[in-house]
C-alpha cells in the first residue's frame, strides 16, 4: 500500500467556509474490520446540513459533538487490508483485498426495522464519515459495489438510492420488489427523487416528476418520466397529478418537500396509497390558515404515513441486484476534485444539480 497517512476533511458544524483538511496516521483494521481506500464520495443534502450545524431533527444523533468530525456517509472504495476474522456470527461477511465496496449509512442497521441504537452508527455524524482517503469499516458496514458502475456512480447509492428503494418497496417482502403498473410521484430532481424515477421506471411503474426547472424536467423525461410538472409555474401541482392519473392519484409519493408539499401530497395520493415521508415534516407547521390535523388528513383517504430512515443492508443488496439486472446507472451531475470539497458542498446546497454530486478522492 505504501501510504502511511490518511488525508481528511473535517467540520465543526460551523459552515462550509470552516471545513479544514488534516492528516492522521494510517489506521489498522481490527477483528472483523477492513481498511478501505476511498475512491469516490457522493454528497447528500444531509451532509450540507451537518457542515452548517443544521442537522438537528434526530435527537439521538446531533447533540454534544463539539469536536471536529469527518463529514459524508456515501462512498465507493477498494478493500486494501483485512483484519483478523472472528468466529462470531457477525463475521459472516468476509472481504478480500481488491474488493470494491460501498458504505452503508447507519453501520449497524443490517436488517428489518431501524432502532434508536442504529442511529448512533450513522456515518458523517455521529461517526466520522468518508470524506477522507482511507477509513476502517466493520465488515458488515459494507456491501459489494455493482460491477457495471464506475466508482463515482456507485458512490451515489447508499443514501439516495436506498431511501428511494425503501419508499417504493418497504411494504413488500424482502426479495419481492415490485412497482409495475403503480404510479409514483417524485418531488424535485435531487438525489432521492432521480433515483426513485430510475427505480420506478425500471420496475414498470408510471412516473410523475415535479421540479422548479423546465430544463430539469426535460432531463427527467429522458430518464423515462411519463409526466412532468413545474411546481413553480404550476403551484397547484396536486390537481395536475389527479388529472394525469384520471382522477385516481399517485400510488406512492416520495415526499421530499415537507412543509410546502405534504398538504398537497394528501390531495394527490390515491385511495390506499402511500406517502413516504422522506423530507422534513417533523416540527414543521401546516400552511397558515389551514390547520387541518395530519392524522385527520391521513385517515380521509385511508393512507399509511410512514417515515423512512434509509434502509438496511439486506435491502441495499436486493437493490443492487435490481440495478445490475436493469443496468441502471446513477446520474452523476458533476464530479469535483478532493481539493474542491468546499465548492462541492456549496454547489449542492445552492441546488442547481440534477441527480448526484460526487467528490473524486482517489487518484
Ligand atoms: N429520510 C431519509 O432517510 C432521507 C434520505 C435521503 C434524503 N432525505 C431528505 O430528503 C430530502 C431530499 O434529499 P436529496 O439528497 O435528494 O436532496 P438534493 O439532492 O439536495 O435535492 C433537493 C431537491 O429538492 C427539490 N425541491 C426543493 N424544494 C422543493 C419543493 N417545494 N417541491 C418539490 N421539490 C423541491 C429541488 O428540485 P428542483 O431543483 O428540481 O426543483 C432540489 O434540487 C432532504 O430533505 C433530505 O434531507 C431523507
Amino acid at each position: 500500500m505504501g501510504e502511511t497517512e490518511v488525508q481528511k476533511w473535517q467540520t465543526q458544524q460551523d459552515g462550509f467556509g470552516h471545513l479544514t483538511q488534516s492528516n492522521a496516521p494510517m489506521p489498522k483494521p481490527g477483528k472483523d474490520e477492513v481498511l478501505v481506500k476511498i475512491n469516490a464520495v457522493s454528497l447528500n443534502y444531509r451532509d450540507t446540513e451537518v457542515v452548517m450545524g443544521l442537522y438537528n431533527h434526530h435527537k439521538t444523533v446531533e447533540s454534544g459533538r463539539p469536536d471536529p468530525i469527518v463529514p459524508c456517509s456515501d462512498m465507493c472504495g477498494t478493500v486494501v487490508a483485512v483484519g483478523e476474522s472472528s468466529n462470531s456470527s457477525s463475521s459472516d461477511v468476509t472481504w478480500k483485498v481488491g474488493d470494491r465496496v460501498l458504505s452503508t449509512f447507519n453501520q449497524s442497521h443490517l436488517s428489518g426495522q431501524i432502532q434508536g441504537a442504529d442511529m448512533a452508527t450513522g456515518l458523517g455524524l455521529p461517526l466520522d464519515g468518508v470524506l477522507q482517503t482511507y477509513r476502517v469499516f466493520p465488515a458488515t458496514g459494507l456491501v459489494r459495489a455493482p460491477s457495471h458502475l464506475s466508482d463515482e456512480e456507485a458512490a451515489c447509492l447508499p443514501i439516495a438510492a436506498v431511501t428511494a428503494w425503501m419508499a417504493i418497496n418497504q411494504f413488500r417482502p424482502l426479495g419481492q420488489p415490485g412497482g409495475a403498473g403503480e404510479t409514483v410521484l417524485l418531488q424535485g430532481t435531487g438525489g432521492v427523487s432521480v433515483s426513485g424515477l430510475q427505480i420506478a421506471h425500471a420496475a414498470g411503474g408510471k412516473t410523475i416528476v415535479t421540479s422548479s426547472s423546465d430544463a430539469k424536467l426535460e432531463r427527467a423525461k429522458k430518464l423515462g418520466a411519463d409526466h412532468v410538472i413545474n411546481y413553480r409555474t404550476n403551484p397547484d401541482w396536486e390537481n395536475a397529478v389527479m388529472e394525469m392519473t384520471g382522477g385516481r392519484g399517485a400510488d406512492i409519493i416520495l415526499e421530499c418537500g415537507g412543509a410546502q408539499t405534504l398538504r398537497k401530497s394528501f390531495d394527490a395520493v390515491a385511495f390506499g396509497g402511500a406517502i413516504a415521508c422522506i423530507g422534513y415534516v417533523s416540527g414543521k407547521q401546516d400552511a397558515p390558515g389551514d390547520r387541518t390535523n395530519v392524522n385527520l388528513l391521513a385517515l380521509l383517504r385511508n393512507v399509511t404515513l410512514k417515515g423512512i430512515i434509509n434502509g438496511p443492508r439486506d435491502r441495499f443488496e436486493e437493490m443492487i441486484r435490481f440495478y445490475e439486472a436493469h443496468g441502471i446507472h446513477p446520474v452523476v451531475d458533476k464530479v469535483f476534485g478532493f481539493e474542491e470539497a468546499v465548492e462541492a458542498f456549496e454547489y449542492l446546497f445552492q441546488g442547481s444539480h440534477f441527480g448526484k454530486v460526487v467528490i473524486k478522492v482517489g487518484a
